[in-house]
């Protein structure tokens, strides 16, 4: 099965939901950006209260700090890792493969998870997180599609992608995503 995985998708498509699965059940690393920047923020520290400033705005967090939070996390650690909302740019991507190619663990796929905006802000709108409002959802959505969307033609040059539709039951897509990991 494949264990260095990689979930790319906008705000809302499932990416959480589906990671949760997938490391309950195959014992992978989870890490999600949003989560170890949220802990940041609940941990009280001056660097929560900047970090806090971008995400209630829908902003990204600096290219720096996130990778420096990925390495700590990846760094000597020998089994499977799913990423989750990391990398949301270009330059996130390339300082990755450089981070990857330097502790001799590369990607071994990126699942897309698709979903049109309409669904996104309904699905956001109802789970009510504190960057759940609509004119910041809009603006997430906005970053996402001009800076996260051309990792997707990075990852199918490399022939990493898989695409899988991310309409239908929870059980439905964790399917379609087992089926991809063989
Ligand atoms: P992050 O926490 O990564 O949020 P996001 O990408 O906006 O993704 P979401 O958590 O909103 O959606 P998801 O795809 O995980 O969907 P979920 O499973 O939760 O980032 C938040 C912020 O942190 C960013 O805005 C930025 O400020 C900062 N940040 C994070 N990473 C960064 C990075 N790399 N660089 C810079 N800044 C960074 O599902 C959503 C809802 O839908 C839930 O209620 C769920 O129950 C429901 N749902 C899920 N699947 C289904 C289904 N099949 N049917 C119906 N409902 C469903």
């Amino acid at each position: 099965m494949k264990e260095r995985i990689l979930f790319l998708g906008p705000p809302g498509a499932g990416k959480g939901t589906q990671a949760q699965n997938l490391v309950s059940k195959c014992g992978l690393l989870h890490l999600s950006t949003g989560d170890l920047l949220r802990a940041e923020v609940k941990a009280g520290t001056s660097l929560g209260q900047q970090i806090a400033a971008l995400m209630v705005k829908g902003e990204l967090v600096s290219d720096d700090l996130v990778l420096a939070i990925v390495k700590h996390n990846l760094e000597g650690h020998t089994g499977g890792w799913l990423l989750d909302g990391f990398p949301r740019t270009i330059n996130q991507a390339k300082a990755l493969d450089t981070l990857l190619a330097e502790i001799h663990q590369p990607i071994d796929i990126v699942i897309f998870l698709s979903l049109n905006d309409d669904l996104l802000i309904e699905r956001l709108l109802n789970r009510g997180r504190a960057d759940d409002h609509e004119t910041i959802i809009r603006h997430r959505l906005e970053i996402y599609h001009s800076q996260t969307a051309p990792l997707i033609d990075f990852y199918k040059s490399k022939n990493l992608l898989v695409a899988i539709e991310a309409k239908g039951t929870v059980d439905d897509i964790a399917m379609n995503i087992s089926k991809v990991l063989g």
